[in-house]
């Protein structure tokens, strides 16, 4: 049998989706099992997380199994991923050795690996995770490299819990401005998990140069060609609140500016009115808003729009708990 691993949602059916979607909810209402008793995961953080790591350490001891969280060069050697290199740099062992040793200690191994921001064309390749997911003998999850397939899950659901069927809902993904260029990671899954579920979807940006990698609006176009949903990219605000029954907020780096940052910066700043407030809200059709967390409150959404019953971004984050653990009692299945 084939590893399985769970590196974008887009490698698992749409009925998979709804199998681990009905498992979150099953576990959301029972929190303890089994699924896991006697097997362990390890959780490799190359960046800093809150929700992710302390969802997935709560979820595999909730199942009755362990988790290891390893953050390479800091509490662990740091790791070399190119191939043939003569390792004289900073780098103390190769991910063949490190994927391979760790596959024999635990029965799943997590990845958190965002881009360096320096060069597109290198970090659109996502070399860490695939490196893992090369030479792991155990299945490989995605906990954030440029995807993040486990938010997208916990997205689906809250907004599941809101609406029901999603067919047909109007969904807006709005760029925000943020000080420092952000990772397209979630982003390019709300792209995903969306035009996935069939909603008619707005990609709401400053400037073409904002629009997303084309993988993932290809792959959004795909999608909708499946799921009957729709996509559009628009630059004006207004029109693309007018009736949105969902509002997703993120903050990203245009892809034409990496490793020019200085150059990305004065057209980002120019772009601060993107917050999502109170009178974008209101043109809305009573929508809901979201946000995958951490979040600068008044930089990217206003204080009244966290704190409005319209906010279901808490409800996200608690379901990363509750969809996690589906993840790991599905891929645990087929380990031995
Ligand atoms: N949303 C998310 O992944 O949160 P952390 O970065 O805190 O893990």
């Amino acid at each position: 049998m084939s590893l399985r691993h769970f590196l974008t949602t887009q490698d698992w059916s749409r009925a998979e989706l709804d199998a681990l979607l009905d498992q979150a909810v099953a576990f959301k209402h029972s929190r303890f099992g089994q699924q896991l008793a006697g097997k362990s995961i390890a959780l490799l953080f190359f960046n800093p997380s809150m929700r992710t790591r302390t969802s997935f350490e709560l979820g595999a001891h909730q199942l009755g199994g362990h988790a290891v969280v390893l953050a390479p060069g800091k509490d662990a050697w740091p790791i070399e991923f190119d191939l043939g290199t003569v390792m004289d740099g900073d780098t103390e062992e190769h991910v063949s050795e490190v994927a391979r040793v760790l596959s024999r200690y635990v029965d799943l191994i997590g990845v958190r690996a965002f881009p360096k921001f320096q060069d597109w064309s290198v970090d659109r390749e996502d070399r860490v995770i695939k490196a893992f997911a090369k030479y792991a003998t155990v299945p490989v999850i995605n906990l954030e490299t440029i995807t993040h397939p486990c938010q997208e899950l916990a997205h689906v659901m809250a907004l599941r819990e809101k609406f029901g069927n999603l067919d047909k809902k109007k969904y807006v993904l709005t760029w925000t401005y943020h000080p420092k260029p952000l990772n397209t990671a979630v982003a390019n899954s709300a792209l995903l998990i969306a035009t996935r579920f069939g909603m008619d979807v707005t990609l709401l940006c400053p400037t073409p140069e904002y629009v997303l990698d084309e993988r993932y609006m290809e792959l959004a176009r795909q999608n909708v060609a499946e799921s009957g949903g729709s996509l559009r990219v628009s630059h004006d605000i207004e029109d693309s609140y007018r009736g949105a029954d969902i509002v997703y907020a993120k903050s990203w780096g245009a892809l034409p500016y990496f490793g020019r940052w200085q150059d990305e910066a004065p057209i980002r700043q120019s772009h601060k009115h993107f917050i999502v407030d109170e009178a974008k809200m209101a043109l809305t059709n009573n929508g809901v808003f979201s946000h995958c967390l951490p979040l600068r409150r008044n930089i990217k959404a206003t204080d009244a729009v966290m704190d409005s019953p319209a906010c279901i971004a808490i409800d996200e984050a608690e379901n990363r708990l509750h969809v996690q653990k589906a993840v790991m009692a599905a891929l645990a299945r087929h380990t031995p």
